[in-house]
């Protein structure tokens, strides 16, 4: 598996996820229902708006409900505002104030009674925090009613663990070379590869014998290693893996050393057609 492909991979998978998740949130709609629960035969007549938009008045008879959607803003504090009025009394209240708010309810129940404003508390299925009467809304709701918070910190979280793992599988991931000596019968090669911090000594290959090494690729940069081969008295140097011309090739990088030069394996034709000079001045 070619790592910079695995990476690709992985970004466009985190980036999938990433759009999906605030399609998801974007799709998301906030639900608030007010419920006229004042005495037998009191209208109370309701007039809410928000900064951009004004729902009108709605006049609701005892037990009658108004109720409307919106989506909630992703980085904000949406306020919808409401003109509550009934027998000559007159109320104000900020029936979705989204800090407030969004911890408690995606749909959010309101009670209006002569008590004031109460919200259907979802954990105890009771309007109000001090309530006691078990209402009749089913647990339905309660499973509907996902925080859109949480859910953004659950995708944060995921792809979070995502990220980690794709890093940690890239830097398990190891590449390995093997140089073959196919020079003739009776050749022997001489092999000595370095990189810049790693000299792998010297070894001595018979024909049809080989050599192999592994060793971390970086993440951001071009691990270089090079070698001098040498036999009956010829000498080359030949850079065996510079990581931008081979990663797209190979993580097992396979080489042919033949009198026609270095070879490596295509992985696509399976045969050993990739061919490079040898290091000039070598
Ligand atoms: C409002 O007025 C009506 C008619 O007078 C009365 O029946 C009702 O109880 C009053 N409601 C409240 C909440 O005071
Ligand atoms: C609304 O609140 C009042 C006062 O707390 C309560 O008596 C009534 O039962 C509540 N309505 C519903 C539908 O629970
Ligand atoms: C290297 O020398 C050996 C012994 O003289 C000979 O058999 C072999 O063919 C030579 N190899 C090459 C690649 O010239
Ligand atoms: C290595 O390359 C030589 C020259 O192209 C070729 O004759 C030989 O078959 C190759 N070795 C292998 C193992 O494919």
């Amino acid at each position: 598996m070619n790592p910079q492909l695995i990476n690709l991979v992985w970004l466009l998978s985190l980036t999938v996820v990433f759009v999906a998740s605030e399609a998801s949130f974007l799709l998301h709609k906030a639900d608030i229902l007010i419920y006229n629960d004042l005495n037998v035969g009191t209208d109370l007549t309701l007039h809410c708006k928000s900064k951009n938009n004004d729902l009108g008045v709605h006049i609701l008879g005892y037990r009658n409900h108004f109720e409307f959607k919106f989506r909630p803003q992703f980085w904000g504090n949406t306020l919808f505002f409401c003109r509550m009025q009934w027998n000559g009394t007159s109320h104000r209240f900020d029936i979705y104030e989204q800090n407030r708010d969004i911890r408690h309810c995606n749909r959010c129940l309101w009670n209006v009674s002569l008590k004031g404003p109460c919200m259907l508390n979802y954990k105890t299925s009771n309007f109000g925090f001090g309530g006691n009467r078990k209402l009749l809304f089913s647990s339905v709701l309660v499973a509907a009613n996902m925080n859109p918070q949480l859910i953004n910190m659950v995708w944060l979280l995921s792809l979070t663990v995502l990220f980690v793992a794709s890093e940690a599988s890239f830097l398990l991931h190891k590449a390995d070379i093997l140089i073959y000596n196919d020079l003739n019968f009776g050749t022997k090669l001489t092999v000595h590869c370095k990189s810049k911090n790693n000299d792998l000594g010297v070894h001595i290959l018979g024909y049809r014998n080989h050599f192999e090494f592994k060793f971390r690729p970086q993440f951001w940069g071009n691990t270089l290693f090079f070698c001098r081969m040498q036999w009956n008295g010829t000498s080359h140097r030949f850079d065996i893996y510079e990581q931008n011309r081979d990663i797209r090739h190979c993580n097992r990088c396979l080489w042919n050393v033949s009198l026609k030069g270095p070879c490596m394996l295509n992985y696509k034709t399976s045969k050993y057609d990739i061919c490079y000079p040898w290091n000039a001045g070598s």
